[in-house]
């Protein structure tokens, strides 16, 4: 039996947010065999030779060590991205490290990479590989460890194991709970760092996208802007959490420290986005994530220049509903706009 979401949410937010998700988690894991909703044709795109049945991803950080992957395609999604996954496991930072912002429909998290380490997050994509699942693309989403003396070498060695069995590959350097990891994004560090992962993955040429923070400086946009096209990365996601807080925000729970996501986020990460579209001249396929809550808001990503969108926090305030009310308002939106195929409304507005 499905319980609506609109009783669900009651209970679940009576729950500490962790407790919420790792419940949330469990019931998806069940994969009960539903039917995977059908995507409206028109909203098949193709990005970094991947082909995407609908572009509504759900973002890393939800499906932190690729235990619900195929349950999350059932729900509707055209890809998911797991992790944040390090080479080794770690705990992640001290509890309490999550937080609703009820009123701003918005989350602060300083959760620092808890995983359980790439062995078993492996174990996971090998295991959907050999049994056929639903169809959808899966990707994996790397990072760090925050001991570690040798970052860089942490994602090379991630790619290296990953790249034979995921659809794709994302190098996360925008995490804002790992002491100094943003510092990746610098010029030195980011030309050694993808000059490494690009050898890393081998002869499979894997695409390779980069997540970004939202709080970069222009000077730093037109840095990564080069680096990437002259690397061959494949794709950009823009973004992560903001270390900013945002004026008007009405909780008291964000003075926490950590990364904010949801609503706050859309304008911020929607511009970052834009300034990128410029920076790379729209040679880089784009991926727009942060804030994302409704159809129009995706719907303006992709107007913004993103092929592919990703979401999270919304899904925490209004439930897996919001999947299908999304895809259902892109295809209307492209309907309206004369637009017989979602690439043609990629940057355009
Ligand atoms: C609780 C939580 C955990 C997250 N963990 C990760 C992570 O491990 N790796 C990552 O790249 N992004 C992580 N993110 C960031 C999201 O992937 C996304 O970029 C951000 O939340 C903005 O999207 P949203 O506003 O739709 O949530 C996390 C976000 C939240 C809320």
């Amino acid at each position: 039996m499905k319980i609506p979401f609109g009783l669900m949410r009651p209970l679940l937010f009576r729950l500490d947010p962790e407790t919420a998700h790792r419940l949330t988690l469990r019931a998806l894991a069940v994969d009960l065999p539903l039917q995977t909703p059908d995507s409206d044709p028109s909203l098949r795109i193709t990005v970094a030779g991947l082909r995407f049945e609908n572009p509504v991803g759900i973002a890393a950080g939800f499906d932190k060590n690729a235990e619900a992957m195929n349950p999350l395609l059932r729900l509707g999604f055209g890809f998911v991205e797991a992790g944040t996954v390090t080479p080794r496991p770690q705990p992640g930072n001290a509890k309490p490290h999550l937080f609703r912002l009820v009123e701003d429909e918005a989350l602060v998290n300083r959760l620092g990479f808890n995983n359980d380490g790439l062995d078993l997050a492996m174990d996971r994509f090998r295991e959907r590989a050999w049994h056929r699942g639903p169809k959808g693309v899966v990707g994996i989403n790397l990072g760090a460890n925050k001991t570690s003396r040798d970052r860089i070498a942490d994602y090379a060695i991630g790619v290296e194991r990953a790249a034979p069995f995921v659809d794709y590959i994302t190098i996360n350097i925008s995490s804002p709970n790992t002491p100094g990891l943003r510092a990746l994004q610098s010029k030195a560090a980011l030309d050694e760092l993808l000059a490494r992962v690009i050898i890393a993955r081998g002869h499979r040429k894997t695409p390779i996208f980069l997540k970004l923070a939202p709080d970069l400086g222009d000077a730093e946009i037109s840095d990564i802007a080069v680096s990437v096209v002259t690397a061959g990365i494949d794709g950009l996601i823009v973004s992560n959490t903001t270390t900013a807080r945002p004026a008007g925000l009405r909780s008291a729970q964000a003075r926490e420290e950590g990364g904010l996501s949801g609503r706050p986020l859309m304008q911020p990460s929607t511009d970052m986005l834009k300034a990128l579209r410029q920076a790379t001249v729209g040679a880089v396929p784009l991926i727009g994530v942060g804030g994302i809550a409704s159809a129009d808001d995706a719907y303006a990503k992709i107007r913004a220049g993103a092929s592919l969108v990703q979401l999270y926090t919304a899904l925490v305030y209004q439930g897996p509903g919001l999947v299908e009310e999304i895809k259902a308002g892109l295809a209307r939106h492209l309907a309206a706009d004369g637009f017989e195929r979602l690439e043609q409304a990629v940057g355009a507005g």
